[in-house]
């Protein structure tokens, strides 16, 4: 495997794949690999004969005061784990090779109706930076896939919604979240929490599988939701949001809705953590309490 810097320097890498009909999968990652994003790469070797995957710490996904500065950059064992999984190349390009002018005064690339709400409201201009950072990625690789981890479903719908919107022809993949024994979703910021933190974190998750069965029970979705927050508040946690949406554009779920997903974003200490779980609410099961 080949770790490449400079964007020409991969052009003129894949160009060969490209003309020999090879079919090429991205997988954009901010490093720090866990197996969730190996879980990607394993996807993306079945997908396609060609497996690039980026590693960019993007600082146009990062607000002021966020932690662009300490989010871990541990590039020597992340192209280790790569290679291990039979990458063909690894991309990591420094900030002004992706953003030549200063990163506040690029064109930006925005997906109205999905950057605003749940984690975009907390993050105001967060997924403005994604959708832009992902658009260049999918530009400098031009491949004909791409696999996303589920566990930023917000993420993964907005870059669905990306790709239909700007023609571009490449499949968006979704690959399902990898946990730890506990059920804790794996995440890069997981390591900010402390060991009594960790010990409680495995909470969200199951607030989120209560939800889904109330729902599934009958309660509303609204209610429902809101009785997870509690839960978390008083398990120590400071909740962002707690939500049962639709699946497929998170909008407010109706009572013929059926694909619903339930998602929820609560602070930890110093570690702002994210997780959802998608659920089918089968006919027959009509929330009374409909929002
Ligand atoms: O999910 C991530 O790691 C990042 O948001 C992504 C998609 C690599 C864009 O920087």
């Amino acid at each position: 495997m080949q770790t490449i810097h400079d964007p020409a320097q991969l052009r003129a890498l894949l160009a060969p794949w490209r003309s020999a009909g090879r079919r090429i999968a991205l997988v954009p990652t901010m490093g720090n690999l866990h197996d969730g994003h190996l879980k990607l790469v394993r996807r993306a070797r079945a997908l396609a004969d060609r497996v690039v995957a980026s590693v960019f710490v993007n600082p146009l996904q990062f607000a002021p005061g966020e932690d662009y500065e300490r989010y871990p950059r541990t590039l020597e064992v992340d192209a280790l784990k790569l290679a291990e999984e039979q990458t063909d190349l690894l991309f990591a390009p420094a900030p002004e090779q992706v953003y030549p002018r200063p990163p506040q005064l690029t064109t930006r690339v925005s997906v109205p109706g999905l950057e605003d709400i749940l984690c975009g409201a907390s993050r105001p201009g967060h997924f403005g930076g994604v959708a832009t950072v992902v658009t260049i990625l999918f530009h400098m690789v031009e491949p004909q896939v791409a696999v996303f981890g589920e566990k930023d479903y917000q993420q993964l719908l907005l870059i669905c919604r990306l790709a239909a919107d700007l023609h571009l022809p490449i499949d968006i993949v979704g690959v399902p979240t990898v946990r730890e024994p506990d059920g804790l979703a794996l995440s890069s910021r997981n390591a900010y929490l402390s060991d009594s933190q960790r010990r409680v974190a495995p909470r969200l998750y199951a607030a989120l599988k209560q939800v889904r069965e109330r729902v599934l029970a009958g309660a509303g979705p609204v209610e429902a939701a809101a009785a997870g927050a509690r839960e978390l508040d008083a398990a120590g946690f400071d909740c962002d949001y707690f939500t049962v949406r639709r699946a497929a554009d998170l909008e407010a779920p109706g009572p013929a809705d059926r694909d619903l997903v339930v998602l929820a974003a609560a602070r930890l200490g110093s570690a702002r953590l994210i997780d959802n779980l998608r659920f089918s609410r089968p006919i027959g099961v009509d929330a009374e309490a409909q929002e």
